[in-house]
């Protein structure tokens, strides 16, 4: 049975459960004998034997945990996964997981090498690379990041007392946490080093940018840590990263400046937008994108549109303005690019409201264009359409069945919802 937390929570997200087939992995299995029957089950080419240095375990095989899993496994990497949902590991090892994010199913119905377990142990067992991957939620308060789930399982990795392993945080925490909490709270473990290792990836893209992302990012425990993951990222990335070795310290700072800038960069986009419609003769995509071709700017993220929003861009903007204030610098730039994203929004809803429709209709609410999962969180689509419903007029919101139930359960009645298949 689990001793990693509250088993009788249901899985949430873009990842689901579906029910009826039978048992994949079967309890005291064997990794051969698990690797025979995922043979059969899958008809897939014959799992090499390997090394037992090619073992990784993780912890938190959520949405990130379980796609960084699937993409070490097809380079050869043996994974342990621990979670604390029985249906959730049981539909991961009998491979019925439901998933909108692209490619997870694919995979994981390939998969031989990829095991979930409700074991702490036999995670910690498994590898002495130990990757954790558990929800960090934003807060809001002067912590940033809620980092419970992350204290409660370095202290049941200390309550083991381990030796001689890399522990690798790639949750997001707020800067400082590696030195002055993680490493307190593996406090009695001997030779084991603690590193932060965090991705610069989206939903509704994970596997993609996990195999190709522009920059490596590795706050390194020890220099043997820094090794073992750059080898990790060689293996497992299909491009050619910059790969960035630093202390934890640099990398906590470096996840959310980059982030950070990537906001202002849209907010300034958008604020120029903004600018050239009160220009008689202005053109804003024609001015965004010669602004664009200077090498110095670059055109990505530089065209005209909704402000930005999802579960990551706002909160490490705010958390670093907030990290920036308890060191005694006053966040000047977070907080122009917060406002102004908030501005833009509503001189787009002006500027709706002026045209004076009898109906608003709105397409694609999710947090970002195009995005093939279903999160709606601070999508600045929707918190315009919502401004314009508020306003007393009337809005459809046409989108899948999947964005429609998850407005629906937010705002309810103030919209008229259309649903639409998009494939
Ligand atoms: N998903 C993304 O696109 C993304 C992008 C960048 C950074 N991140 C960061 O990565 C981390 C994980 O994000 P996610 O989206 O995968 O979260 P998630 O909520 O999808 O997954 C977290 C998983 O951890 C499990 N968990 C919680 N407590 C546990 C415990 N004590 N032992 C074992 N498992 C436990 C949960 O059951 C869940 O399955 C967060 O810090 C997040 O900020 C995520």
């Amino acid at each position: 049975m689990s001793d990693v937390g509250d088993a009788n929570m249901s899985p949430k997200g873009s990842f689901g459960v579906r029910s009826g087939a039978r048992p994949f992995l079967q309890p005291h299995q064997t990794l051969e004998d698990f690797r025979a029957e995922a043979q059969d089950q899958t008809n897939a080419a014959p799992a090499k034997t390997l090394p037992l240095k090619d073992a990784i375990s993780i912890i938190g095989m959520g949405r990130l945990g379980l796609c960084t899993a699937l993409c070490l496994e097809e380079v050869g990497f043996d994974i342990l996964g621990v979670d604390i949902f029985p249906d959730y590991v049981d539909a991961i090892n009998k491979k019925l997981l439901q998933s909108s994010e692209p490619l997870v199913m694919d995979k994981l119905h390939k998969s031989t090498r990829v095991r979930a377990t409700l074991s702490i142990d036999d995670v910690l067992a498994h590898s002495d690379v130990v990757m954790i991957f558990v929800d960090t939620p934003y807060t809001g308060s002067d912590r940033y990041y809620d980092v419970s789930k992350l204290g409660r399982v370095l202290n049941q990795i200390n309550s083991r007392r381990i030796e001689d392993k890399h522990i690798v945080i790639c949750c997001t925490v707020f800067p400082g946490y590696c030195a002055d909490i993680g490493r307190y709270l593996l406090r009695d473990c001997k030779n084991v080093s603690l590193s932060y290792n965090p991705e610069f990836i989206a939903q509704g893209d994970i596997i993609r940018g996990l195999q190709n992302p522009d920059v490596v990012l590795i706050g390194e425990g020890s220099p043997e840590a820094g090794e073992v993951l750059k080898s990790q990222y060689r293996r497992m990335c299909h491009n050619a990263p910059s790969i960035r070795r630093m202390t934890p310290e640099s990398a906590e700072l470096v996840k959310l400046s980059i982030n950070c800038f990537v906001t202002m960069k849209i907010a300034f986009a958008n604020q120029i937008s903004d600018i050239a419609d009160r220009t008689p003769q202005a053109d804003k995509a024609a001015v965004l994108a010669a602004v664009g071709s200077d090498s110095r700017i670059g055109s990505k993220y530089l065209q005209p549109g909704y402000g930005f929003g999802g579960p990551c861009f706002p909160r490490d903007n705010r958390a670093l303005g907030s990290y920036a204030e308890a060191t005694g610098v006053e966040p000047l730039m977070m907080r122009a690019t917060d406002l102004s994203n908030k501005r833009h929004a509503e001189l787009q809803v002006q500027a709706l409201l002026s045209q004076e429709l009898e109906v608003y209709h709105f397409e694609g609410l999710a947090f970002k264009k195009n995005c093939p999962v279903a999160i709606i969180e601070e999508s600045q689509k929707l918190n315009v359409a919502s401004q314009v419903a508020r306003a007393g007029k009337t809005v459809v919101l046409r989108d899948t069945k999947e964005v429609l139930d998850a407005i629906r359960a937010e705002y309810g009645r103030i919209f008229n919802y259309e649903e639409i298949d998009l494939n």
